[in-house]
């Protein structure tokens, strides 16, 4: 810092206020503030499935578990404790050691009630598919899953890969990762074909895989998986990254070349960077996180949200297109080929890969990286910066323009961050934090219910329900309302609630608000004039020589509060998120009234008034000056 002009300095100084305030939720809202329903688990769920209505399913390891939020009396089957169904694999008549499974693979098919799992038993893969809404959860025979068990007999199923189940009338395939230090990293495909990758001899590790059904071109079926990835930098200087993000791409038509070349190895697999930071400010994200989709009518239009994080440990999130990830990879130069022997490679995805020209395989082996990295939406570098440590990321659109992203913090709190794309930029505002679990928690899994808007927060050994549509807790005004900017809540008539219909998510701008209620709440900031009428206010008496401190709830943690002793301004007091006024000894002038405003966006309200008096006579008990020491001493220590 040394190196810059003192207005610079300042202009940073002011930069990193900008950033630390833009990421701070406006509101935290507790289990008493929004519905939170507590379950506990009896095992860590390898996923929740959260389709019905007030009823989930956790899966894995080894049971089933039905799990209740809403008991209605008489409903018999509901209770408290969850409802364990062990899963019958196979031909085991008994639930002996031999036929218990660790579940390790789970996904949603087509069907309601229809899963995808596979289990893992000492070095025994079993695939199988099942309906969860039964009594006893057995496997239901499948030709493909029968291909699938057999060929990935000599498979590792590692810990914490990604994995993707497509259904197609040819046949299902599983798709799964494999990481690690080099070797077959990469996808692996189990169906009908077994489709691996090439040798590496780069280490990555696999966060998501992701399918883009992208329609046909002259008949032939251009649907792919999308791959994401960290991978080792290996010219790894003091001052260069870790890792390095990337995307890779196949295409779910390939088998693979012809016999005497890459064989039942990949031959559509192309890789590119993907780019998250500010190139202006010299500032980028080199590890990914997280990476959740929202799935639009156009394939090109489907977003991802992927969830980054620098060597210092900041946290941030962009957001791409298919599109632009589509562009890159049929545009873009390779990244070490003579650009002019490289311009008529395929970037189709193609009918028979096993018919691929040997030149074009030879091509295929020697390079598939692409020079050009795939940028953010727009050119829009990312939508929010955070020194929160941000674990998991979910996202939903509501409306065509805007999303709800729920991200999860290292401690269990998770954020609901509130996203649009205007023909101007990316928009994004923290609306809310909520503390679903009342300790510290790690997150395991965070997931939305979009019809019911209760998002569900596993931790691993309790599963919570909560109400994140919980419009009136931001207030009873329409401009506590709008300046929310939450999109599952606007203003209708006289109250906030759930989709009303007064709401500006992009500038929270309190102009569309009935006129009459601005102006019953605006006060002059400085210069506050309060309309005292005697009867309304709180009196205290209290006698001279003593102690006393009044505290303002500090509900809105954008809005700036003051507390003013009849109109002059006092600042608070107290720790962060705490408003006090400290009186610590009573003399006659203190008497008076004491108002406590909040002031945000121009948008100013009494949050609290008291009328100060001394009491006459002799020494009297007073209970605040017996509290005065310990509290301030609390909130010494707190502070
Ligand atoms: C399942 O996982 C647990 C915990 O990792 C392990 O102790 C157990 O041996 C596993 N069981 C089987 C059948 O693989
Ligand atoms: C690839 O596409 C062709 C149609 O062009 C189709 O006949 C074939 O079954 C597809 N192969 C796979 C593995 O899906
Ligand atoms: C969002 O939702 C709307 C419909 O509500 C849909 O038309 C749109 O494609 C969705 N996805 C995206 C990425 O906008
Ligand atoms: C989405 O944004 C466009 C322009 O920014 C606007 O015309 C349209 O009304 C918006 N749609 C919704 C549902 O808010
Ligand atoms: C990109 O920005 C331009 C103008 O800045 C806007 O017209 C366009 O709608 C934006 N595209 C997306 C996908 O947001
Ligand atoms: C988690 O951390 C955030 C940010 O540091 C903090 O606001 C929140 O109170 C913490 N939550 C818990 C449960 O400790």
């Amino acid at each position: 810092m040394g190196r810059l002009a003192p207005h610079k300095q300042r202009l940073l100084l002011l930069c990193v206020i900008a950033t630390v305030f833009g990421e701070r939720p406006r509101m935290s809202f507790t289990d008493r503030d929004t519905t939170m329903v507590r379950r506990r688990l009896p095992q860590t769920p390898v996923r929740v499935l959260t389709e019905g209505e007030d009823a989930v399913t956790a899966v894995g390891p080894t049971h089933i578990s039905r799990i209740h939020f809403r008991c209605l009396q008489e409903l018999s089957n509901c209770v408290e404790h969850p409802v364990e169904l062990p899963v019958e694999w196979g031909e085991c008549a008994e639930q002996t050691r031999a036929c218990i499974y660790n579940i390790t693979i789970i996904h949603k098919r087509t069907e309601a009630n229809q899963i995808f799992a596979c289990g893992i038993n000492g070095r025994d893969i079993a695939c199988c598919n099942m309906d969860i809404s039964e009594h006893s959860v057995k496997c239901t025979p499948s030709e493909t899953v029968n291909n699938i068990n057999k060929r990935m007999r000599d498979f590792i199923i590692k810990e914490g890969e990604a994995s993707i189940f497509v259904e197609s009338p040819d046949g299902a395939g599983l798709y799964i990762t494999y990481s690690g230090p080099q070797g077959s990293v990469g996808i692996h495909k189990f169906g009908k074909h077994i489709v691996r990758p090439a040798y590496s001899d780069k280490e990555q590790h696999y966060i998501k895989l992701i399918v883009s059904k992208q329609g046909n071109i002259n008949d032939v079926p251009q649907d792919k998986i999308y791959g994401f990835y960290n991978e080792k930098n290996q010219d790894a200087g003091m001052d260069s990254d870790m890792w390095k993000v990337f995307v890779t791409q196949i295409c779910l038509n390939d088998t693979g070349g012809p016999k005497m070349y890459l064989q039942f190895t990949w031959t559509s697999q192309f890789n590119a960077r993907l780019f998250c930071g500010d190139k202006r400010q010299k500032q980028h994200f080199s590890e990914l996180l997280d990476v959740v989709t929202v799935e639009a009518e156009q394939w090109q239009d489907t977003r991802v949200y992927g969830l980054f994080k620098n060597k210092w440990g900041m946290r941030a999130v962009c957001v791409y297109t298919i599109q632009d990830i589509d562009r890159v990879f049929k545009t873009s130069p390779f990244k070490d080929s003579d650009p002019d022997s490289q311009l008529d490679r395929p970037r189709m995805c193609v009918a028979d890969s096993t018919k691929l020209h040997i030149e074009t395989l030879k091509q295929i082996e020697a390079d598939s990286e692409m020079e050009e990295c795939i940028e953010p939406v727009n050119g829009s570098g990312p939508l929010l910066i955070s020194h929160h440590h941000y674990t998991h990321i979910t996202a939903h659109n509501f409306t065509d323009n805007h999303t709800v992203l729920f991200i999860a913090l290292n401690n269990g709190t998770v954020h609901k961050v509130m996203h649009k794309q205007t023909g101007g930029g990316e928009i994004s505002f923290v609306v809310a934090e909520y503390r679903p679990f009342n300790h510290r928690a790690h997150v395991d899994s965070l997931d939305l219910h979009p019809s019911t808007r209760r998002l569900y927060v596993s931790s691993g050994t309790e599963l919570v329900q909560l109400d994140v549509a919980n419009c009136q807790g931001y207030g009873d005004s329409c401009e506590e309302c709008v300046l929310a900017r939450d999109p599952f809540c606007g203003w209708s008539e006289d109250r906030c609630a759930k989709d009303g219909s007064l709401q500006d998510t992009e500038h929270g701008n309190l102009a569309i608000c009935p006129t009459s209620a601005l102006k019953a709440y605006q006060h002059q900031v400085p210069g506050f004039t309060a309309e005292v009428s005697d009867d309304a206010v709180e009196q205290i008496l209290i006698p001279l020589g003593s102690r006393y401190f009044f505290e303002c709830p500090v509900t809105y943690l954008h809005a700036h509060y003051t507390w003013y002793h009849d109109n002059s301004p006092v600042p608070c007091g107290g720790a962060e998120r705490r408003c006090l006024l400290l009186i610590p000894c009573m003399e006659p002038e203190q008497a008076g009234t004491y108002t406590c405003v909040s002031e945000e966006e121009g948008y100013s309200r009494v949050r609290a008034q008291y009328r100060l008096d001394v009491e006459d006579g002799a020494e009297s008990f007073s209970p605040g000056s017996l509290l005065w020491l310990t509290i301030i001493t609390a909130l010494l220590v707190q502070s």
